[in-house]
């Protein structure tokens, strides 16, 4: 089989084709890993893999993360603590078998409340509803380059707090005080604008809207600023929508993408699960 590579948008991910991921080439491995550096996301459709073959396809690309601690603390399949389940399936006791229900994930970056964030995480479907729950990916390198001159200079040598309160459905994190004040927020702080480690190029990271604050500016100063920010980098020419089939593995670089997920009908069910490649390097800022 040979390895195709098509882009999905302009501005991020690309639709990858001929590989099999339970036996792929070393040759095969290098053309992905290729891929989803230029694209930031790549989709490889019809996969067939067990817990086994995702977590072998993962330890490719590094060692992994634990999954993030979410409503319900780090929910796994059993025997597989590396793997993360997202889910709104109850099990026979009537308690969800993953984390963020059926309800909208608003935009975010992974785990960026961390100091050192996962580099990637990768998505593959076990069972998806008829209709909703579709993935938003948002290309941050082409949102940085687009940056209005304007914005660009407000945030050009700032750093930006990420919060580790809440998740992307607005569930608290399990044993997490609740707070609405970013300085008082558990979370990290990294550059606005960061160098990406495996193409160089500029990177806007916002990580999540929700606690945000960016430095040196005044609580009111910095919200204006931020939903400038989060309009222009959410603008539909940056963005890409999942359509999800069963069997898709959709793999994303943290630091050059968000996400976001649609509803869908609670009744329905949906299984995915996930895993994160650990970061090697703390973020550094981009410098001209
Ligand atoms: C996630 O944010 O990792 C979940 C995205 C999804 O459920 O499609």
């Amino acid at each position: 089989m040979t390895v195709t590579v098509r882009p999905v948008t302009e501005a991020v991910g690309a639709e990858i084709s001929g590989v099999d991921l339970r036996r792929s080439s070393d040759t095969d491995f290098a053309a992905i890993k290729r891929a989803w550096t230029e694209h930031s996301m790549i989709l490889l459709r019809d996969q067939q893999l067990g817990e086994d073959d995702l977590l072998a396809f993962s330890r490719r690309f590094g060692e992994l993360d634990p999954p993030p601690n979410q409503e319900r603390g780090r929910i796994s399949p059993p025997g597989y603590p590396d793997i993360y389940v997202v889910s709104n399936v109850l099990d026979e006791k009537g308690d969800p078998i993953g984390a963020l229900g059926a309800g909208e994930a608003v935009w975010h970056t992974d785990m960026s409340y961390l100091d050192t964030p996962p580099d990637a995480s990768m998505l593959y479907s076990l069972e998806i509803p008829e209709s909703g729950g579709d993935t938003w990916f948002c290309g941050m390198q082409a949102a940085c380059a687009a940056l209005p001159a304007e914005l660009h200079r407000r945030i050009e040598g700032r750093r930006i707090k990420h919060d580790g309160t809440y998740n992307s459905g607005g569930y608290l994190r399990k044993g997490v005080t609740p707070t609405d004040d970013p300085m008082a927020a558990p979370g990290a702080w990294h550059p606005a604008i960061l160098r990406h480690p495996g193409n160089g190029r500029a990177t806007l990271y916002l990580g999540r809207r929700r606690n945000s604050h960016v430095e040196g500016y005044s609580k009111h100063e910095s919200d204006a600023l931020l939903e400038e920010l989060w309009a222009h980098a959410t603008q539909a020419r940056f963005v890409y929508q999942h359509v999800w089939k069963l069997g898709d593995l959709v793999m994303w670089d943290n630091r050059s993408t968000m996400h976001r997920r649609d509803p869908f009908d609670g009744a329905a069910r949906r299984i995915m699960h996930r895993t994160q490649i650990k970061g090697t390097r703390k973020p550094v800022a981009f410098m001209a």
